[in-house]
């Protein structure tokens, strides 16, 4: 069965790529996703604040995050709270990149189009096949508006894009205004690749200790939906490939991602679950499924439920939330 699909120009043999994450922080697991058959390999993210205090002062990052007090700088983890300073890690790709043969791609994690952005050419020279610039903010600002915003964004990879030859890919939140037009403007900037969604961090309260609490928890199935719409409506209509991350678990999760429209289908929470060698069990199982239901390739599925030929994506959603709730009956 042909499952090879083409993401971020690579051509894969299958859509399956271990995420931004800790799995490849260690050459030995680096060369099990490998043999597992993992088509490419995400690096976790190197951090803009790392970078600015690394090289700069405490200073110069509560500058970058518009706090003239002084106060944010104390938010911001020290260095060594970091698996990977940035000259580790910008050796530790070299390293990845003699030990596999895959694509490997380097993660840049910031919110501004600042002097850190340099580090996307250190990670090109270091071997990095391709970059995923990740931009986690959360807009809290009320003096700031969604286009500003925006803005920030768009600025930020045209800077990436005017400095490296390597494919980007941009990792996004959902937490948009009007994301279908944002995307649309961020694919105006080129970027090889979008990855639908990055995972916010969820805060809770401790009661008793009156603390935030810090916990990571890992995804389960019920995170993929919200991909799933998202990957539907833009599939088709942008010309960046579109990587789905967050939610996919099981081979059915797969299916429905590529069924939705992505080119590459990234996974860590259920590698850090399963292991690595979980690849290899979804990549059988998929080959499984598509002959049970006489496909040729996945490409023949691929962007098959996508709402490219929806005439009203919009009155479609609403729809079907109304038939949704009307569809509720008493156990
Ligand atoms: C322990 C852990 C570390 C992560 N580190 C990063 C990171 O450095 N950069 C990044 O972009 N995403 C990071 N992520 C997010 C994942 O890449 C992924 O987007 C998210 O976990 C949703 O996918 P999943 O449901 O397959 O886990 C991390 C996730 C986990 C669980």
């Amino acid at each position: 069965m042909d499952l090879s699909t083409t993401y971020l120009g690579f051509q894969l043999p299958h859509p399956l790529i271990p995420g931004a994450g800790p799995l490849a922080d260690d050459l030995d697991m680096v060369r099990r996703l490998e043999d597992a058959g993992a088509a490419a390999i995400v690096m976790r993210s190197l951090f803009e604040e790392q970078i600015l205090l690394e090289e700069t002062t405490t200073f110069a990052v509560t500058e970058a995050h518009g706090n003239s007090q002084g106060e944010a700088g104390s938010y911001f983890p020290p260095a060594d709270a970091f698996a990977l300073g940035p000259d580790e890690y910008l050796e530790h790709l070299h390293r990845i990149k003699r030990t596999v043969r895959v694509p490997v791609i380097a993660s840049l994690n910031g919110v501004t189009p600042g002097g850190w952005l340099r580090y996307a050419s250190l990670l090109e020279e270091a071997g990095a096949d391709a970059l995923e610039l990740n931009v986690y903010a959360l807009a809290t600002d009320p003096n700031e508006d969604a286009r500003t915003v925006e803005d920030r964004t768009i600025e930020m990879v045209r800077a990436v894009r005017g400095t490296i030859r390597i494919p980007l890919a941009v990792k996004l939140s959902p937490f948009y205004t009007s994301f279908a037009n944002f995307a649309h403007r961020l694919d105006e900037a080129s970027p090889s690749g979008l990855v639908l969604f990055n995972r916010f961090w969820q805060p809770g309260i401790d009661v008793e200790e009156l603390e935030v609490r810090r916990e990571l928890h890992l995804s389960d199935s019920s995170e993929l939906p919200l991909r799933l719409r998202w990957l539907a409506i833009l599939s088709g209509n942008v010309r960046a490939s579109l990587a789905a991350t967050g939610g996919v678990h099981t081979v059915l999760d797969v299916i429905q991602a590529v069924m939705a429209g992505a080119h590459a289908v990234q996974m860590v929470s259920a590698l850090l679950h399963h292991g690595p060698d979980y690849l290899a069990v979804l990549r059988r199982e998929l080959v499984q499924w598509l002959e049970e239901h006489e496909y040729g390739s996945l490409r023949d599925m691929q962007g098959s439920m996508n709402l490219r030929s929806c005439p009203d994506p919009q009155a479609y959603e609403r729809a079907n939330y109304m038939l949704m709730l009307q569809s509720w009956r008493a156990p």
